[in-house]
């Protein structure tokens, strides 16, 4: 039987490969695979970097599978659904599946606080959502309008004066987590820390080094929030420190659930979506002068983005055992809708692989789907927009400069530098 550690170090194969590793004993062997190179864990240098995936949907390849990776706390496999229609049960049949606390990771320094709303079900979630979704509201990120405009032109400048420059590092980077900052009112001194943090948690895959950001980044949003609690202001912090559900104050694991979960959701998800985004539009310049001709055209095109650029393949875990496609799934077990294959399948999308900033009911899973659908959706597309909008607005053609580094995770991983030129 093969190592689990030493396959994990090793480069994903292009191929699902069977892999003769430990799982549990109602897995059918056969449906153990390598899938790490569709999860998201591999990066390319493909112009699509997510065309790969389409090689799951081959007539050899079973259609829900076992995967080892990404080994996590919680579990060390998971089921892997790969239709649309799998992957839409997996988000929305409550009675099936629950949520289960897959982004825990403080678990892992023994707190006991669980991400609000993502950990909870039923009636629980939707008190927190009911709570949390007007400071989120179309209405309330409108709100913010005026400053995201301001400061998306104000960072597009120092390009205009060199003719280019890393749109991943200076603007892919920053710009929605100055946004997230100022919407929090956590300090903007305190932006490359904040990264840092998440970069060792999400994307560290060492359990020391998550443990040690998560320590350090904890400590800071504790004392944070006693402080802001003490003398509020006019900012969502406040807002979520003093805030009542069904009539009570929250508790402090309530608060420092919401308050750290936020954190998570909030910092890199848009930064990774901009980095391919305009990835994309430097290697299409057709679909720029489109856009450019026809600005109307940019709510569509931002859909399409999100279709066409997942990042996060939601966890699911089994409330009651489930037999899907004569497979027996067990109470406990933990199974991935892989959005990347949901989203490109053709029996939900025509031409799948077409990038139509036209394209109707565009009901993709890159903000998920169900319950969970994602709280921060209306200001990441808000500031999906706005990019776009005075990109397209103020800066000619442009394409990726001969140095620029063409490597991209088809994944939540940022693209850490992009240099574009004119
Ligand atoms: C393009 C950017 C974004 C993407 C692709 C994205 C994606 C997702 C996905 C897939 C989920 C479901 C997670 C799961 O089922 O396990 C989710 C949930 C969530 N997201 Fe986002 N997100 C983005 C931006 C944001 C932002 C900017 C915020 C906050 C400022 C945010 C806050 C949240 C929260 C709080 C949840 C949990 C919702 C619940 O459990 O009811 N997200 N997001």
């Amino acid at each position: 039987m093969a190592d689990l550690m030493e396959i994990m170090m090793s480069p994903p194969p292009a191929d699902p490969v069977i892999l003769d590793v430990p799982a549990p004993a109602h897995v059918p062997k056969d449906l153990v695979r390598d899938l790490r190179a569709y999860q998201g864990l591999k990066p390319n240098t493909l112009d699509d970097p997510y065309l790969p995936s389409d090689r799951l949907r081959d007539a050899d390849i079973p259609p829900v599978m076992w995967s080892p990776f990404p080994a996590t706390w919680i579990t060390s496999g998971m089921w892997v659904v790969t239709s649309y229609k799998d992957c839409a049960k997996v988000y929305q049949d409550t009675e099936h599946f629950i949520s289960g606390g897959s982004a825990d990771f403080q678990k892992l320094i023994g707190e006991t606080f669980r991400c609000l709303p993502l950990s909870y079900d039923d009636k629980l979630h939707l008190a927190y959502r009911r709570f949390l979704n007007p400071f989120f509201s179309q209405k309330a990120v409108g709100e913010m309008d005026g400053y995201i405009r301001q400061l998306c032109d104000d960072m597009i400048d120092p390009f205009l004066a060199g003719n280019g420059g890393d749109f991943a590092h200076d603007f892919a980077r920053v710009f929605p987590v100055k946004v997230f900052l100022t919407l929090m009112g956590f300090p903007h001194t305190m932006l490359d820390q904040f990264l840092a943090w998440e970069d060792r948690i999400l994307h560290s895959r060492d359990f020391d080094i998550m443990r040690g950001a998560l320590t350090e980044v904890i400590a800071y949003l504790r004392k944070i929030m006693t402080d802001r609690e003490a003398v509020p202001q006019d900012d969502l912090l406040s807002k979520i420190l003093h805030g009542e559900i069904d009539g009570r104050p929250l508790t402090d694991e309530e608060k420092m659930g919401a308050v750290f979960l936020l954190w998570l959701g909030g910092l890199d998800t848009v930064a990774s979506t901009l980095g391919k985004m305009f990835r994309h539009l430097a290697l299409d310049h057709p679909l720029q002068a489109r856009l450019r001709e026809h600005p109307e055209l940019i709510p569509g095109a931002v859909e399409e983005f999100l279709r066409t650029q997942p990042l996060v393949f939601s966890m699911r875990q089994l409330r009651k055992d489930l037999t899907l496609h004569g497979i027996e799934m067990k109470a406990g077990d933990w199974i991935q809708a892989l959005s990347s294959q949901g989203n490109f399948d053709p029996e939900a999308f025509k031409c799948p692989r077409d990038f139509d900033p036209e394209r109707k009911a565009n009901r993709h899973f890159t903000l998920a789907s169900g319950p969970h659908l994602c709280l921060g959706a209306h200001l990441a597309r808000q500031e999906l927009r706005i990019a776009l909008e005075h990109w397209l607005r103020r800066v000619p053609t442009f394409s990726l400069a001969s140095e620029a580094d063409r490597e991209v995770y088809p994944g939540l991983h940022a693209t850490k530098t992009m240099q574009i030129a004119w």
